[in-house]
């Protein structure tokens, strides 16, 4: 061997270093082959509120908790035509999965909708995260009827499935009674075929909470260094918990190859509402379970 050596211990900040710089140059590039999107940035958050806010005040209210408090404006996108800011998109990324994204606010002025703006800014973040290497992509929408104004996200619905989405899991009366939660997922990449091993590890219960942007909605915190495998009268004791605090429904979901975590969840009354497939990884699916008063 003339130009290679062993590895050694001293080699591997550097090694960590040049993997590091190629990831943001990988990202660099794919911001450069953007068209009308560009990074969202402070001074934009006023604005952005302003569109979200022209469909639906309570979505602003939310949106702009987040963007200021919560999880701030990385990976969010202004839509610009002509140098104005017409809309928001973005993404997420949840911890735990395999290339898995979200698609966070996604919204056009009311004044400029229905002249294919959402169409061509969809399809360029899209085409974004799976420069970035996306496997798959999930998105969430309501099925919220405004006494008023209709079916609010009606046009959304339309333009995720025909841009390629699929409803994988519906949660009814998940944001609140009669408004209901609809996921859809995309595939960006060929499925891998993968040999996915069980998982035997106890879960264990340690908290509750109620689920944002939701009417007593609640779910459960859990981890999974249980010294047992959960029983249902565990189970029961989060549903009375959950009860006290006027739930009106619960919602869970677990890493499809966690083996012994279905069993005590039906013998409680949950029932199972549905996979979003692949979701952790290619055989990896996320199981979904609700459980109503
Ligand atoms: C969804 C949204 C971004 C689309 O933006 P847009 O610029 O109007 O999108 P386009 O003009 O490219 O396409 C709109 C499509 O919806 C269709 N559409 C419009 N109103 C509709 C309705 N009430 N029901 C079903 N489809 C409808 C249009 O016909 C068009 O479809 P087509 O291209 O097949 O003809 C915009 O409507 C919006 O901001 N909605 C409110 C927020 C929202 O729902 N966000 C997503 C959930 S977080």
């Amino acid at each position: 061997m003339k130009d290679l050596h062993k590895i050694q211990e001293s080699d591997v900040k550097n090694i960590f270093a040049n993997i590091e710089s190629h990831d943001e140059n990988d990202a660099k590039e794919a911001d450069l082959r953007m068209k009308n999107l560009r990074k969202m940035q402070e001074p934009d958050i006023e604005k952005i509120v302003a569109i979200i806010e022209s469909h639906d005040e309570d979505d602003a209210e939310e949106a702009e908790y987040g963007y200021r408090k919560m999880s701030g404006i990385d990976n969010n996108y202004v839509y610009e035509v002509n140098g104005e800011i017409i809309g928001i998109t973005g993404f997420s990324i949840p911890a735990g999965c395999e290339q898995t994204y979200w698609l966070s606010w996604t919204y056009i002025d009311d004044k400029h909708t229905n002249k294919g703006h959402g169409r061509s800014m969809l399809g360029e973040i899209i085409a974004y995260i799976k420069r970035s290497g996306g496997r798959k992509l999930f998105v969430k929408v309501s099925d919220y009827v405004d006494p008023e104004d209709g079916a609010i996200y009606a046009a959304a619905l339309h333009l995720y499935q025909s841009l390629g989405f699929e409803i994988e899991v519906t949660h009814k009366d998940f944001y609140d009674k009669d408004e209901s939660q609809i996921i859809l997922g995309m595939r960006l990449k060929d499925k891998e075929v993968v040999d996915v091993e069980d998982d035997n590890c106890n879960v264990q219960f340690d908290g509750i909470f109620e689920i944002a942007e939701t009417e007593n909605a609640y779910s459960f915190n859990w981890h999974d260094k249980g010294k047992y495998p959960l029983k249902a009268k565990e189970v029961q004791i989060g549903i009375n918990a959950v009860r006290d605090d006027d739930a009106r429904a619960i919602f869970l979901s677990f890493p499809s190859n966690l083996t012994k975590i279905e069993a005590p969840l039906l013998q409680s009354g949950f029932i199972n509402t549905g996979i979003l497939e692949d979701y952790y990884d290619d055989g990896i699916d996320e199981n979904h379970y609700s459980l109503y008063r």
